[in-house]
C-alpha cells in the first residue's frame, strides 16, 4: 500500500488527484501539444479526464502507481501531473509527467521531477527510477538531464503515436547514483 501524502517543493504542492480535478485535466491535458509528448488519450473530453483520474487512483490503491496533481499553493490551481508506474518486484519506478502549456519553461517540470525522484528514493525506497521520452520532445529530455539522470540509450522506432513511428530516449537513475546534492523534499502524511 502506497501511503497518501502531499509533497511540498519550493513553489509547488503535489497532492493526489481528486475526481473534481477532471475539468482542469480536460482543459490542460486536452491540448494536442501536451498529448503529443505522452500517451494521454486524445481527444480528452471530461469523461476521458475522469476515467484518466480514476485509473490513477486505482493504480495507487493497487500499489502499482502513484500520481500527483501539480498545484500552485497560493491559488490551489492544478497545473499538471507527475506520476510513476511502480514495479514493486524490481523496486523500480517509471516517470510520466505533463504540464499545461501556459506553465511550460518556468522550471516547474524540473521541480516536479526532482520532488518525485526524492519521494521515490527516500519514501518508497525504490532502487531505480527511469523515464523514456519521445525523441521529438527535447524539452522533456532537458528536464531529465537537469535532474541528473543518465542517458541510457535510444530505442529506435519504439512507439507509434499519432501515426508516426517515434524513437525513444531512455534516461535513468539508480540509488547508487543519488549523491547528496539536494535536500530531501518534505513529504507529509494526510489523514
Ligand atoms: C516536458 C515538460 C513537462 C517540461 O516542463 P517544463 O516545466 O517546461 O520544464 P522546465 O522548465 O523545468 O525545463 C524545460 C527545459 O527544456 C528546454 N526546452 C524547452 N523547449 C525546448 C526545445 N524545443 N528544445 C530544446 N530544449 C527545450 C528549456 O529551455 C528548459 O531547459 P533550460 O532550463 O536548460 O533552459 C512540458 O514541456 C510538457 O508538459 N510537455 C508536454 C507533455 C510531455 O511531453 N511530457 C513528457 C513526457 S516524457
Amino acid at each position: 500500500m502506497i501511503p497518501i501524502v502531499t509533497v511540498c517543493t519550493e513553489r509547488l504542492l503535489l497532492r493526489p488527484f481528486l475526481m473534481t480535478d477532471a475539468e482542469a485535466v480536460h482543459r490542460l491535458a486536452g491540448s494536442k501539444d501536451v498529448a503529443a509528448g505522452t500517451f494521454l488519450p486524445h481527444p480528452l473530453d471530461r469523461q476521458a479526464a475522469q476515467d484518466w483520474i480514476g485509473e490513477r487512483l486505482k493504480n495507487h490503491a493497487a500499489g502499482t502507481g502513484v500520481t500527483f496533481a501539480i498545484t500552485l499553493p497560493e491559488s490551489a490551481a492544478v497545473i499538471g501531473s507527475i506520476g510513476m508506474d511502480i514495479v514493486v518486484e524490481h523496486e523500480q519506478g517509471r516517470l510520466s509527467y505533463w504540464l499545461g502549456i501556459a506553465y511550460w519553461n518556468r522550471g516547474y517540470g524540473t521541480e516536479s521531477v526532482t520532488a518525485m525522484m526524492d519521494y521515490g528514493f527516500n519514501n518508497l525506497k525504490l532502487h531505480r527510477i527511469y523515464a523514456p521520452h519521445f525523441h521529438t520532445n527535447p524539452a522533456s529530455g532537458r528536464v531529465l538531464q537537469k535532474v541528473g539522470m543518465t542517458h541510457e540509450g535510444r530505442l529506435r522506432e519504439h512507439y507509434l503515436r499519432f501515426g508516426q513511428r517515434i524513437d525513444v530516449e531512455l534516461y535513468g537513475m539508480v540509488r547508487d547514483d543519488v549523491v547528496q546534492r539536494r535536500q530531501p523534499v518534505t513529504g507529509r502524511n494526510v489523514s
